[in-house]
């Protein structure tokens, strides 16, 4: 028998992981860190199999999926799941022809006030009604044919943010949950980015990919698919009290119980209200976490809603009003590949353009040798192209029906490129790798240009002005062969290039002189460093202190830094390894690039440790996220506005109201050289030299 102190210790244990999996899951705001969960939820799973008798169903651990299944049961639905009529016209017009139906249905003359609509997302995945009794999650079923589903429960378990249990005392005898199981757009490309990785089968979309998750009999292949869920209707309801009178405050109260709503709704007046909502989510589907084909629009009352009734399975009070589809049919005209700056050989289907997603797409990324053969993509393919948000458009998948006869030959990546298309190099593939690589290093004009433009980036030297047409040219002109080339590029030689004029040219030599003071952070950062992006520079330029001590680095010493595994700890002994890498270092710190150093860890705190820092107006030569990065780097931290808190103002020109505030508080004023000279006292071992 368990001890009381057993019990209350479970049940406390459920309750901080509810609420932590709400905050994670529907909130989207985590409250502590994973492994403290993790922590939270093994004990939990220990006390749990110690005592199986205090097993519940609404226990956070019956989540992670039970045995198999053979076939879901049938369920018949208390109240039929009905389906909604589709507005086709993507047109203001279609919500106007909405409106006037319902005028019209509900016998209002001209004169009469607008109707109030709810107006919501249409979510693109699969639904599903969430049944649960005296409070608990009992069973959970797909739509069906409208009036018998799939009984779906222990996979919709696995399913995070759909609560097992509702938050509300005392609970309803029955309450039925309507809704959407979908995949957001970031869960879908992190799961197919590591199903890619490890040679498995990737998802087509994020449709499918939500559907096929939920019918998956076996609920521990569910569980690893990452699924959020969305209400928006009740089925079956039986002593909830009151019940609300319009859709919307069915969405709040639903809220309130702990169940997912979508923020993105409105409620409104008359068909404006409609248009203003579908053009608004328009302007920012691509922006949106997930896929949506339309936006719903909804009588609110909910005694309306009964007035119109149905016609034929469909209700006369609610419309989905489309938007164009994100997938399209178009066939592979070619497939070329791409060089990137780490000589990755990227395929990329050459498409008859298409309009998908509301941009004509005519170049689709195929990713690499294995996801052609897993799609057995061919030139001459008829393909499904998807363009969602800011996602490159893909190939996801073929019409094989559709192949031209005879069948073109499958497609060869090693074969058809065995040299490099931009430099000849040799083309190779290592053991262990997905992508085809070019051997050439930075002989190779493609690579160059690419660790150009990342050298010169914003997060990097950010050098404005310098892109891509104007990189393009400086290395097909061999005028630029390494980074360090950049910083002996004459007024003359740049006034002569495509676009460029007198003007613009010493814009460009002015941001290339700004340049010159950076940090280490971005100089590391700069190099581009295979598998070393900006916050693993960061964690080096912090855990070294100074670039020489990051070149002389052994692996043991790499590894002892945060976050950095044996591959990054490889990639930069190879990186510094190469004499003609060193060389490129040298130049430009010979060029003038320069950077505080520190010790590095060894360091006691910085100079500004425990200091909070506030810049204003523009500094005469340092850019605000330099600054911010050297403040940083001292163990300062930047806040946006002064208060009494405040340790400094550094103030620029045309600094304005903080500058005001800072001197009514007095609080000490630093110019840049004051700044300057404050982090450079920041080191007792005069490492700091500005290394000229
Ligand atoms: S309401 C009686 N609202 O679209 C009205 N449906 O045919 C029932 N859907 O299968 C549906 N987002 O899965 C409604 N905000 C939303 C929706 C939505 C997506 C799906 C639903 C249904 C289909 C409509």
């Amino acid at each position: 028998m368990a001890s009381p102190g057993v019990r209350a210790r479970i049940t406390a244990l459920r309750q901080e992981i509810v609420r932590h999996d709400h905050a994670y899951y529907v909130l989207d705001a985590p409250t502590v860190p994973d492994a403290e969960y993790d922590r939270l939820f093994r004990e939990l799973q220990t006390l749990e199999t110690e005592h199986p008798e205090l097993v519940t169903p609404d226990s956070p651990t019956r989540r992670v999926g039970g045995t198999p299944l053979d076939a879901f049961p049938k369920v018949r639905h208390a109240v039929p799941m009905l389906s909604i009529r589709t507005e086709t016209d993507t047109e203001a017009t279609g919500a106007q022809a909405f409106d006037a139906r319902v005028r019209k249905e509900l016998g209002l003359a001209e004169t009469d006030p607008p109707v109030e609509y709810a107006a919501e997302l249409k979510f693109d995945g699969l639904a599903i009604n969430l049944r649960y009794e005296h409070g608990v999650l009992v069973q959970a079923a797909t739509r069906g044919d409208g009036e018998t589903g799939e009984d779906v429960t222990q996979n919709i378990r696995t399913v995070h943010a759909i609560p097992l249990r509702l938050n509300i005392a005392p609970p309803p005898a029955v309450l039925e949950v309507r809704g959407e199981v979908f995949m957001r757009r970031d869960d879908f490309e992190r799961y197919n980015a590591r199903q890619r990785d490890a040679g498995k089968p990737t998802l087509v979309n994020p449709r499918n990919g939500a559907a096929g998750s939920i019918r998956q009999l076996d609920p521990k292949l569910a569980a690893q698919r990452p699924l959020s869920f969305f209400a928006y209707g009740l089925g079956e309801v039986q002593g909830w009290q009151p019940v609300p009178a319009t859709h919307s405050a069915t969405l709040d109260a639903l809220a309130a119980l702990g169940v997912p709503v979508c923020a993105e709704r409105i409620t409104g007046l008359g068909a404006a209200a409609l248009v203003a909502f579908h053009d608004d989510i328009a302007a920012r589907r691509d922006q949106l976490p997930f896929d949506i084909d339309g936006v719903v629009y909804k009588v609110n009352r909910v005694d309306l809603q009964r007035e119109l009734g149905f016609v034929s399975r469909e209700p006369r009070w609610a419309v989905a009003h489309k938007y164009p589809a994100q997938e399209q049919l178009t066939t592979v005209l070619g497939i070329e590949v791409q060089v990137g700056r780490t000589g990755a050989l990227t395929p990329v289907a050459r498409l008859a353009p298409v309009f998908v997603g509301g941009v004509t797409v005519t170049n689709a990324t195929l990713h690499n040798q294995d996801e052609i053969d897993r799609k057995d993509v061919r030139v001459g393919d008829t393909v499904i192209v998807r363009r969602a948000g800011d996602v490159i458009p893909e190939v996801v998948a073929v019409v094989t029906d559709r192949r031209p006869q005879p069948e073109p030959p499958r497609f060869d990546l090693l074969q058809r490129y065995p040299v490099c298309p931009e430099c000849g190099s040799h083309v190779v593939r290592l053991e262990g790798e997905a992508a085809a690589r070019c051997t050439g290093g930075l002989v190779c004009p493609a690579q160059r240009k690419q660790a150009l433009l990342h050298f010169a980036s914003r997060r990097a030297m950010d050098i404005e002005g310098l892109g891509d047409k104007l990189g393009e040219q400086l290395v097909d002109r061999g005028l630029v062969h390494t980074p360090a080339d950049v910083y002996g590029l004459e007024l003359d030689t740049l006034a002569g290039l495509e676009r460029m004029a007198e003007k613009s040219a010493a814009n460009l030599l002015a941001a290339i002189e700004t340049s010159k003071a950076t940090t280490l952070a971005r100089f590391i950062f700069a190099l581009g460093i295979r598998n070393v992006g900006e916050t693993t520079a960061k964690d080096l330029a912090k855990h070294f202190g100074g670039l020489d001590r990051l070149i002389a680095a052994t692996e043991a010493e790499l590894l002892a830094v945060r976050d950095v595994g044996p591959i990054v700890a490889q990639s930069i002994l190879q990186f510094f390894a190469e004499p003609h890498n060193l060389d490129v270092v040298r130049k430009l710190r010979a060029a003038g690039v320069h950077w505080t150093e520190s010790t590095g860890m060894q360091q006691l705190a910085g100079i500004l440790a425990g200091k909070t820092l506030v810049l204003t107006g523009t500094l005469p030569t340092l850019a605000r996220d330099a600054a911010k990065d050297m403040i940083e780097a001292a163990g300062g931290k930047v806040a946006g506005s002064v208060s009494k808190k405040t340790d400094y103002v550094v103030a620029g020109l045309e600094a304005g109201s903080k500058l005001v505030k800072a001197q009514e508080l007095g609080v000490t004023l630093l110019d840049e050289a004051g700044l300057l000279s404050l982090l450079a006292s920041d080191n007792k071992s005069g490492q700091h030299a500005l290394d000229f």
